[in-house]
Protein backbone atom coordinates (compact mmCIF):
# COMPACT_ATOMS: atom_id res chain seq x y z
CA UNK A 1 0.00 0.00 0.00
CA UNK A 2 1.38 3.51 -0.61
CA UNK A 3 0.46 7.48 -0.10
CA UNK A 4 -3.36 7.61 -0.44
CA UNK A 5 -4.63 11.01 0.41
CA UNK A 6 -3.71 14.69 -0.40
CA UNK A 7 -2.55 14.58 4.02
CA UNK A 8 -0.29 11.84 3.69
CA UNK A 9 1.10 13.35 0.33
CA UNK A 10 1.87 16.26 1.82
CA UNK A 11 3.66 14.66 5.35
CA UNK A 12 5.52 12.27 2.69
CA UNK A 13 6.72 15.65 1.19
CA UNK A 14 8.01 17.35 3.82
CA UNK A 15 9.47 14.72 5.44
CA UNK A 16 11.47 14.22 2.23
CA UNK A 17 12.35 17.88 1.89
CA UNK A 18 13.53 17.27 5.75
CA UNK A 19 15.64 14.39 4.90
CA UNK A 20 17.17 15.94 1.53
CA UNK A 21 18.92 18.51 4.67
CA UNK A 22 19.55 16.80 7.46
CA UNK A 23 19.65 12.87 5.87
CA UNK A 24 22.28 11.26 8.60
CA UNK A 25 26.23 10.65 6.88
CA UNK A 26 26.04 6.68 6.87
CA UNK A 27 28.79 4.14 5.57
CA UNK A 28 26.22 2.21 3.76
CA UNK A 29 24.33 5.06 2.42
CA UNK A 30 24.09 6.79 -1.01
CA UNK A 31 22.65 10.25 0.21
CA UNK A 32 19.95 11.89 -1.20
CA UNK A 33 21.30 14.40 -3.02
CA UNK A 34 23.99 11.19 -4.73
CA UNK A 35 20.80 9.94 -5.14
CA UNK A 36 19.29 12.58 -7.09
CA UNK A 37 21.83 12.50 -9.36
CA UNK A 38 21.67 8.75 -10.33
CA UNK A 39 23.63 7.04 -8.04
CA UNK A 40 22.31 3.58 -7.23
CA UNK A 41 22.98 1.87 -3.58
CA UNK A 42 24.32 -1.80 -4.30
CA UNK A 43 21.79 -3.90 -2.60
CA UNK A 44 24.91 -6.46 -1.19
CA UNK A 45 25.59 -3.30 1.13
CA UNK A 46 22.18 -2.47 1.85
CA UNK A 47 21.51 -5.89 2.85
CA UNK A 48 24.67 -6.36 4.85
CA UNK A 49 24.35 -2.98 6.67
CA UNK A 50 20.33 -3.84 7.19
CA UNK A 51 21.22 -7.46 8.67
CA UNK A 52 24.36 -6.03 10.94
CA UNK A 53 22.02 -2.51 12.13
CA UNK A 54 19.27 -5.01 13.50
CA UNK A 55 19.21 -5.38 17.16
CA UNK A 56 22.27 -3.11 17.35
CA UNK A 57 23.51 -0.02 16.97
CA UNK A 58 24.42 2.50 14.04
CA UNK A 59 27.81 3.32 16.65
CA UNK A 60 29.18 0.03 16.78
CA UNK A 61 28.18 -1.36 13.25
CA UNK A 62 29.94 1.72 11.59
CA UNK A 63 33.64 -0.03 12.09
CA UNK A 64 32.31 -3.43 12.16
CA UNK A 65 30.88 -2.59 8.42
CA UNK A 66 33.64 -1.28 7.31
CA UNK A 67 35.86 -4.16 8.39
CA UNK A 68 33.54 -6.91 6.77
CA UNK A 69 33.11 -4.79 3.64
CA UNK A 70 37.08 -4.68 3.23
CA UNK A 71 37.13 -7.98 3.42
CA UNK A 72 34.39 -9.00 1.53
CA UNK A 73 33.52 -6.44 -0.87
CA UNK A 74 31.51 -8.72 -2.88
CA UNK A 75 28.60 -11.44 -2.09
CA UNK A 76 30.96 -13.73 -4.09
CA UNK A 77 33.48 -13.17 -1.70
CA UNK A 78 31.22 -13.47 1.49
CA UNK A 79 29.65 -16.45 -0.09
CA UNK A 80 33.23 -18.32 -0.50
CA UNK A 81 34.76 -17.82 3.19
CA UNK A 82 34.86 -20.38 5.49
CA UNK A 83 31.96 -20.03 7.87
CA UNK A 84 34.73 -19.99 10.88
CA UNK A 85 36.24 -16.57 9.53
CA UNK A 86 32.86 -14.74 8.83
CA UNK A 87 31.68 -15.99 12.65
CA UNK A 88 34.88 -15.03 14.05
CA UNK A 89 34.56 -11.11 12.30
CA UNK A 90 30.90 -11.00 13.64
CA UNK A 91 32.13 -11.54 16.96
CA UNK A 92 30.81 -9.14 19.55
CA UNK A 93 27.85 -8.05 17.65
CA UNK A 94 25.59 -10.93 19.43
CA UNK A 95 22.75 -12.04 17.27
CA UNK A 96 24.79 -15.26 16.07
CA UNK A 97 22.11 -16.66 14.15
CA UNK A 98 22.62 -13.04 12.00
CA UNK A 99 25.67 -14.58 11.29
CA UNK A 100 24.72 -18.31 10.19
CA UNK A 101 22.17 -16.56 8.00
CA UNK A 102 24.10 -14.24 6.55
CA UNK A 103 26.12 -16.89 5.48
CA UNK A 104 23.34 -18.62 4.01
CA UNK A 105 21.80 -15.74 2.29
CA UNK A 106 25.47 -15.14 0.95
CA UNK A 107 25.74 -18.87 -0.71
CA UNK A 108 21.99 -18.64 -2.21
CA UNK A 109 22.40 -15.70 -3.86
CA UNK A 110 25.43 -16.48 -4.73
CA UNK A 111 24.20 -20.25 -5.91
CA UNK A 112 20.81 -19.50 -7.16
CA UNK A 113 20.84 -15.69 -8.22
CA UNK A 114 24.06 -15.23 -10.21
CA UNK A 115 25.31 -12.73 -7.55
CA UNK A 116 22.52 -10.47 -7.81
CA UNK A 117 19.60 -10.10 -4.94
CA UNK A 118 15.96 -10.38 -5.94
CA UNK A 119 14.60 -6.89 -6.46
CA UNK A 120 11.00 -7.52 -4.67
CA UNK A 121 10.05 -7.90 -1.54
CA UNK A 122 8.50 -11.14 -2.58
CA UNK A 123 11.57 -12.41 -3.90
CA UNK A 124 14.11 -11.63 -1.04
CA UNK A 125 11.75 -13.21 1.47
CA UNK A 126 12.94 -15.93 0.04
CA UNK A 127 16.17 -15.83 1.09
CA UNK A 128 17.77 -17.36 4.64
CA UNK A 129 17.20 -14.74 7.40
CA UNK A 130 15.16 -12.28 5.55
CA UNK A 131 12.25 -11.18 7.35
CA UNK A 132 9.47 -8.60 6.58
CA UNK A 133 11.50 -6.16 8.05
CA UNK A 134 15.02 -6.95 6.07
CA UNK A 135 12.87 -7.69 2.45
CA UNK A 136 10.88 -3.95 2.94
CA UNK A 137 14.38 -2.38 3.91
CA UNK A 138 16.04 -3.74 0.88
CA UNK A 139 13.14 -3.34 -1.23
CA UNK A 140 12.92 -0.05 -0.38
CA UNK A 141 16.29 1.13 -0.46
CA UNK A 142 17.89 -0.58 -3.11
CA UNK A 143 15.44 -0.92 -5.44
CA UNK A 144 13.14 2.22 -4.62
CA UNK A 145 9.86 0.15 -4.00
CA UNK A 146 7.23 1.40 -2.58
CA UNK A 147 7.57 -1.01 0.62
CA UNK A 148 7.10 0.06 4.07
CA UNK A 149 9.68 -0.16 6.46
CA UNK A 150 9.28 -1.02 10.21
CA UNK A 151 11.56 -0.86 13.27
CA UNK A 152 11.49 0.27 15.80
CA UNK A 153 12.14 3.84 15.14
CA UNK A 154 9.22 3.73 12.98
CA UNK A 155 6.83 2.32 15.22
CA UNK A 156 7.33 5.15 17.78
CA UNK A 157 7.19 8.00 15.05
CA UNK A 158 3.67 6.22 13.92
CA UNK A 159 2.70 5.65 17.85
CA UNK A 160 3.30 9.80 18.18
CA UNK A 161 2.33 10.89 14.68
CA UNK A 162 -1.20 9.19 15.20
CA UNK A 163 -1.09 9.39 19.41
CA UNK A 164 -1.86 5.37 19.40
CA UNK A 165 -2.11 4.67 22.75
CA UNK A 166 -2.60 0.88 22.56
CA UNK A 167 0.73 -1.04 23.72
CA UNK A 168 3.67 -3.32 21.47
CA UNK A 169 3.71 -5.48 20.52
CA UNK A 170 -0.01 -5.94 20.27
CA UNK A 171 0.16 -2.48 18.35
CA UNK A 172 2.40 -3.31 15.36
CA UNK A 173 -0.01 -3.81 13.12
CA UNK A 174 -1.96 -1.19 13.45
CA UNK A 175 1.19 0.94 13.09
CA UNK A 176 2.78 -0.87 10.73
CA UNK A 177 -1.11 -0.27 8.62
CA UNK A 178 -0.06 3.72 9.50
CA UNK A 179 2.82 3.17 8.00
CA UNK A 180 1.69 1.55 5.18
CA UNK A 181 -0.48 4.69 4.45
CA UNK A 182 2.21 7.27 4.45
CA UNK A 183 4.44 5.31 1.80
CA UNK A 184 4.96 7.13 -0.80
CA UNK A 185 5.29 5.73 -4.82
CA UNK A 186 8.18 8.20 -5.64
CA UNK A 187 11.82 8.16 -3.72
CA UNK A 188 10.54 4.98 -1.72
CA UNK A 189 14.22 4.39 -0.41
CA UNK A 190 15.10 7.80 0.78
CA UNK A 191 11.66 7.80 2.39
CA UNK A 192 11.83 4.50 4.43
CA UNK A 193 15.36 6.20 5.50
CA UNK A 194 13.97 9.26 6.18
CA UNK A 195 11.80 7.50 8.61
CA UNK A 196 14.10 5.65 10.50
CA UNK A 197 16.34 8.84 10.51
CA UNK A 198 13.64 11.50 11.96
CA UNK A 199 13.08 8.03 14.98
CA UNK A 200 17.21 8.63 15.30
CA UNK A 201 17.55 11.92 15.88
CA UNK A 202 14.47 14.05 16.16
CA UNK A 203 11.32 11.78 17.51
CA UNK A 204 14.08 10.21 20.03
CA UNK A 205 12.66 7.59 23.13
CA UNK A 206 13.43 10.44 25.56
CA UNK A 207 12.93 14.06 25.00
CA UNK A 208 12.04 13.90 21.73
CA UNK A 209 13.07 17.75 19.84
CA UNK A 210 9.43 18.24 18.78
CA UNK A 211 10.45 21.68 17.79
CA UNK A 212 12.66 20.39 14.91
CA UNK A 213 10.30 18.04 13.51
CA UNK A 214 8.72 18.13 10.17
CA UNK A 215 5.65 16.56 11.36
CA UNK A 216 4.87 18.51 14.45
CA UNK A 217 2.06 20.51 13.13
CA UNK A 218 0.36 16.94 12.38
CA UNK A 219 1.64 15.31 15.41
CA UNK A 220 -1.52 14.12 17.93
CA UNK A 221 0.95 12.67 20.69
CA UNK A 222 2.71 16.34 20.62
CA UNK A 223 -1.02 18.10 20.42
CA UNK A 224 -2.33 15.52 23.84
CA UNK A 225 1.10 16.36 24.82
CA UNK A 226 1.98 12.57 25.20
CA UNK A 227 4.64 12.20 22.73
CA UNK A 228 7.36 11.23 25.11
CA UNK A 229 4.87 8.38 26.99
CA UNK A 230 4.94 6.77 23.34
CA UNK A 231 4.83 4.07 22.63
CA UNK A 232 3.00 2.31 25.08
CA UNK A 233 4.47 -1.37 26.10
CA UNK A 234 2.65 -4.34 28.03
CA UNK A 235 4.35 -5.31 31.05
CA UNK A 236 6.92 -7.91 30.21
CA UNK A 237 6.94 -11.34 32.33
CA UNK A 238 10.36 -11.83 33.88
CA UNK A 239 13.75 -13.29 32.80
CA UNK A 240 13.95 -16.76 33.96
CA UNK A 241 17.95 -17.15 35.68
CA UNK A 242 19.79 -19.91 34.26
CA UNK A 243 23.15 -21.56 35.27
CA UNK A 244 25.56 -23.26 34.00
CA UNK A 245 29.85 -24.13 34.18
CA UNK A 246 32.32 -23.43 31.78
CA UNK A 247 35.38 -24.97 31.48
CA UNK A 248 39.11 -22.90 31.80
CA UNK A 249 41.85 -26.07 30.64
CA UNK A 250 45.00 -24.10 30.25
CA UNK A 251 48.03 -25.45 29.14
CA UNK A 252 51.35 -25.05 29.79
CA UNK A 253 52.00 -22.59 26.53
CA UNK A 254 49.01 -20.74 27.10
CA UNK A 255 46.76 -22.46 25.40
CA UNK A 256 43.24 -22.88 26.20
CA UNK A 257 40.82 -25.30 25.00
CA UNK A 258 38.12 -24.24 23.06
CA UNK A 259 35.27 -25.56 21.06
CA UNK A 260 33.11 -24.54 17.82
CA UNK A 261 29.37 -24.76 19.23
CA UNK A 262 26.75 -26.37 17.82
CA UNK A 263 25.33 -24.81 14.60
CA UNK A 264 21.70 -24.40 15.78
CA UNK A 265 21.00 -23.10 18.99
CA UNK A 266 22.41 -20.16 21.38
CA UNK A 267 25.83 -18.66 20.34
CA UNK A 268 25.68 -21.67 17.86
CA UNK A 269 28.64 -21.82 15.21
CA UNK A 270 30.65 -19.68 17.80
CA UNK A 271 34.18 -20.58 19.36
CA UNK A 272 33.72 -20.82 23.11
CA UNK A 273 34.73 -22.22 26.13
CA UNK A 274 33.37 -25.70 26.65
CA UNK A 275 30.22 -25.61 29.09
CA UNK A 276 27.93 -27.65 30.32
CA UNK A 277 23.88 -27.13 29.91
CA UNK A 278 22.92 -23.74 30.58
CA UNK A 279 19.40 -24.76 32.70
CA UNK A 280 17.25 -23.41 35.80
CA UNK A 281 18.69 -24.92 39.21
CA UNK A 282 21.73 -26.03 40.06
CA UNK A 283 24.55 -25.63 37.75
CA UNK A 284 26.12 -29.05 36.43
CA UNK A 285 28.06 -30.85 33.63
CA UNK A 286 30.67 -32.73 33.00
CA UNK A 287 34.27 -31.55 32.30
CA UNK A 288 35.83 -31.72 28.84
CA UNK A 289 38.67 -34.22 30.01
CA UNK A 290 40.32 -35.29 33.16
CA UNK A 291 42.29 -32.72 35.04
CA UNK A 292 41.95 -31.19 38.91
CA UNK A 293 39.71 -28.90 38.37
CA UNK A 294 38.80 -26.09 40.68
CA UNK A 295 36.00 -23.20 41.08
CA UNK A 296 37.78 -20.12 39.72
CA UNK A 297 35.68 -18.11 42.36
CA UNK A 298 34.01 -16.25 39.14
CA UNK A 299 30.69 -15.48 37.62
CA UNK A 300 29.53 -14.34 34.23
CA UNK A 301 26.94 -12.96 33.58
CA UNK A 302 25.19 -12.41 30.77
CA UNK A 303 21.54 -11.39 29.35
CA UNK A 304 20.09 -12.95 26.71
CA UNK A 305 16.70 -12.34 24.57
CA UNK A 306 14.44 -15.06 27.04
CA UNK A 307 16.94 -15.04 30.30
CA UNK A 308 19.31 -13.90 32.31
CA UNK A 309 22.68 -16.32 32.12
CA UNK A 310 25.12 -17.46 34.91
CA UNK A 311 28.26 -19.00 34.24
CA UNK A 312 30.47 -20.12 36.79
CA UNK A 313 34.15 -21.08 35.79
CA UNK A 314 36.28 -23.73 36.65
CA UNK A 315 39.46 -23.92 35.51
CA UNK A 316 42.52 -26.61 35.38
CA UNK A 317 46.14 -26.55 34.01
CA UNK A 318 47.04 -29.52 31.91
CA UNK A 319 49.06 -30.73 30.17
CA UNK A 320 49.05 -31.61 26.23
CA UNK A 321 46.06 -33.79 25.31
CA UNK A 322 43.26 -33.95 22.82
CA UNK A 323 41.03 -31.62 21.83
CA UNK A 324 40.80 -27.81 19.98
CA UNK A 325 43.43 -25.57 21.95
CA UNK A 326 44.27 -22.22 20.70
CA UNK A 327 46.54 -19.74 22.16
CA UNK A 328 44.30 -17.40 24.32
CA UNK A 329 45.01 -13.93 22.57
CA UNK A 330 43.98 -15.52 19.14
CA UNK A 331 40.55 -17.33 20.56
CA UNK A 332 39.61 -14.15 22.65
CA UNK A 333 38.70 -12.01 19.75
CA UNK A 334 36.57 -14.35 17.94
CA UNK A 335 34.53 -15.64 20.79
CA UNK A 336 30.86 -13.79 21.66
CA UNK A 337 31.57 -10.95 24.19
CA UNK A 338 29.90 -13.61 27.05
CA UNK A 339 32.75 -16.29 26.56
CA UNK A 340 35.38 -13.69 25.70
CA UNK A 341 34.69 -11.66 29.34
CA UNK A 342 34.43 -15.78 30.93
CA UNK A 343 38.09 -16.08 29.17
CA UNK A 344 39.87 -12.74 30.28
CA UNK A 345 38.06 -13.22 34.53
CA UNK A 346 39.18 -16.78 34.40
CA UNK A 347 42.88 -16.29 33.12
CA UNK A 348 43.20 -13.43 35.89
CA UNK A 349 41.72 -15.58 38.82
CA UNK A 350 44.41 -18.51 37.22
CA UNK A 351 47.21 -16.19 37.67
CA UNK A 352 45.76 -14.81 40.50
CA UNK A 353 45.47 -18.18 42.28
CA UNK A 354 48.87 -19.04 42.34
CA UNK A 355 48.32 -21.12 39.02
CA UNK A 356 50.20 -19.64 37.05
CA UNK A 357 53.82 -20.82 35.62
N1 LIG B 1 18.56 1.62 11.01
C1 LIG B 1 18.47 0.46 10.36
N2 LIG B 1 18.59 0.62 9.05
C2 LIG B 1 18.78 1.94 8.85
C3 LIG B 1 18.95 2.74 7.71
N3 LIG B 1 18.99 2.19 6.52
N4 LIG B 1 19.07 4.05 7.89
C4 LIG B 1 19.03 4.58 9.10
N5 LIG B 1 18.88 3.89 10.21
C5 LIG B 1 18.75 2.58 10.09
Amino acid sequence: MAAEGARETRLAVALLAWYDRHARDLPWRVGPAARAGGERPDPYRVWLSEVMLQQTTVATVRGRYAAFLARWPRVEALAAAPDADIMAAWAGLGYYARARNLIACARAVARDHAGRFPDSEEGLRGLPGIGAYTAAAIAAIAFDRPATVVDGNVERVMARLHAVEAPLPEAKPLLTGLAARLTPMARSGDYAQAVMDLGATICTPRAPACGLCPWRADCAARRAGIAETLPRRSEKAAKPVRRGIAWLALRHDGAVLVETRAPSGLLGGMLALPSGPWAEGAPEGDPPLAAEWRDLGVEVRHTFTHFHLRLTLAGARVAAGPGDFRPAAEAGPAMPTLMRKALRLGLAAMDAGGDAG
